[in-house]
């Protein structure tokens, strides 16, 4: 016998439990639903008119009228570079002229102006930069959010970062999980010695990080010019050996075999693979690997998008992120990238919004946790403004979340 709900949540148009079994169709919609939650789990989730009669309610219990709005887990956004300091809309404006991202790089922007704005600030300045940010994905719907370091590139600036994250963490509604991206880029002092770069990530940087706890996953931007499959392969089997899971960036503009290498390395997810083989994306199925899309970059960088369908037929589990970071992707609302995975990518609105709930949560390795409506897990619930569940990919460019409950507790409302 469950707790008695101390939150019942009526009246809700559509329920999308993302969970088959609760509903119907692949994404578990109860039409007319309610749901029931004790101490921030979810208790209970049904037809509405069963409610009375099943679910027990301590005296006192919260009682929201969803209205016919529908109700949907929290969006889980997997990948995401949130903090960092200064801003690279000029680079934008290169682009539309014609000007290549790895071009821009290579020049000194890039990755390297924000590691320079971002060594220049402190902790608390890094904190109060992103907190608008972070406000941001709050109330377009994400829940539960990723957050890299990797625009310090010293051991005390990636502290710092992850430190500025563990506060956003403690201090703000959504839940932080951080993941240790020194292996970013290679910084100007090392410019030529990427290899040396390497050792000092692998033997002091993620000693640090895993001494003060401050990171779950590990990453590394494995890229032509960049890191090389070699080079990730050791800074993943380090963080490894610290007990981080690895997550990073595979095949974003090249293709190097980095999703062979997630697969060799049983990495939570691969991410971004706009150049990725279908035959290393069937390796990442055969070993549990979830393949984190990112159209978000693609769109903002006006690049192909990576080949979605044909990854899709391997049966690799897909995630749906947003990449949110000043050079390549400045984007932070899901269900934008919902409508970008349909329309470009040509996932059907179920897997666009499985891609931001359930796959999400596997790809950080929180899917018993988060990521659908069923009993026992987390009650993160979104509650939109939408005629059904379809028109949050439909309707574009617009924020549909009205609602957003973390935890059981209402953190956001419009
Ligand atoms: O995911 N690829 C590397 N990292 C980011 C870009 C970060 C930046 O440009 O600041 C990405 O695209
Ligand atoms: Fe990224």
């Amino acid at each position: 016998m469950n707790a008695p709900a101390d939150l019942v949540v009526m009246n809700i148009g559509e329920l999308i439990t993302c969970e088959p079994s609760l509903g119907e169709g692949s994404l578990g919609v109860i039409t007319g639903g309610a749901l029931a939650a004790a101490e921030g789990r979810v208790v209970w989730v049904g037809p509405a008119a069963r409610l009375r009669r099943e679910v027990v309610t301590r005296a006192g219990a919260r009682e929201i009228d969803a209205g016919g709005r529908i109700g949907l887990p929290g969006f889980v956004d997997s990948h995401t570079h949130l903090i960092f300091a200064g801003s690279r809309e000029h680079e934008y404006a290169l682009r539309a002229r014609g000007a290549g991202y790895q071009e821009i790089a290579a020049g000194g922007g890039g990755i390297l102006s924000t590691v320079k704005a971002t060594r220049a600030a402190g902790m608390d300045e890094l904190v109060a930069q992103a907190l608008p940010r972070l406000a941001t994905l709050l109330a377009h719907g994400t829940t539960t959010a990723e957050v890299k370091s990797g625009y310090g590139l010293t051991t005390a600036d990636e502290l710092k970062m992850l430190e500025a994250a563990r506060r956003l963490g403690e201090t703000q509604p959504v839940e932080i999980h951080a993941n240790f991206c020194g292996a970013h880029e290679v910084p100007p002092e090392y410019q030529g010695r990427t290899d040396a770069y390497v050792d000092l990530v692998v033997d002091e940087m993620l000693p640090a990080v895993a001494e003060n706890k401050l990171a779950r996953y590990v990453d590394v931007f494995c890229e032509d010019g960049v890191f090389s499959v070699a080079q990730a392969r050791r800074v993943l089997e380090a963080g490894a050996r610290h007990g981080l899971r690895a997550k990073f960036h595979a095949d974003e503009f090249v293709t190097l075999g980095g999703a062979e290498l997630a697969a060799e390395v049983r990495a939570l997810s691969a991410d971004h693979l706009l150049k990725a083989r279908p035959e290393g994306v069937a390796r990442m199925k055969a070993a549990g690997v979830t393949a984190a899309l990112l159209p978000g970059t693609a769109f903002f960088l006006g690049l192909p998008y990576a080949p979605a369908r044909a990854f899709l037929e391997t049966g690799v589990r897909v995630a749906l992120a947003s990449d949110f970071n000043p050079g390549s992707s400045m984007g932070p609302n899901l269900q934008l990238v919902m409508t970008m995975a349909v329309s470009q990518m040509k996932l059907s609105p179920e897997e666009a919004l499985l891609g931001v709930t359930l796959h999400g949560a596997h790809a950080m390795g929180l899917e018993a946790e988060i990521g659908s409506l069923r009993p026992g897990k987390q009650c993160d619930l979104l509650l939109a403004d939408v005629p059904n569940w379809r028109w949050l990919s439909y309707y574009y460019g617009v924020n549909h979340v009205t609602r957003v409950l973390k935890r059981g507790r209402l953190v956001s409302e419009r």
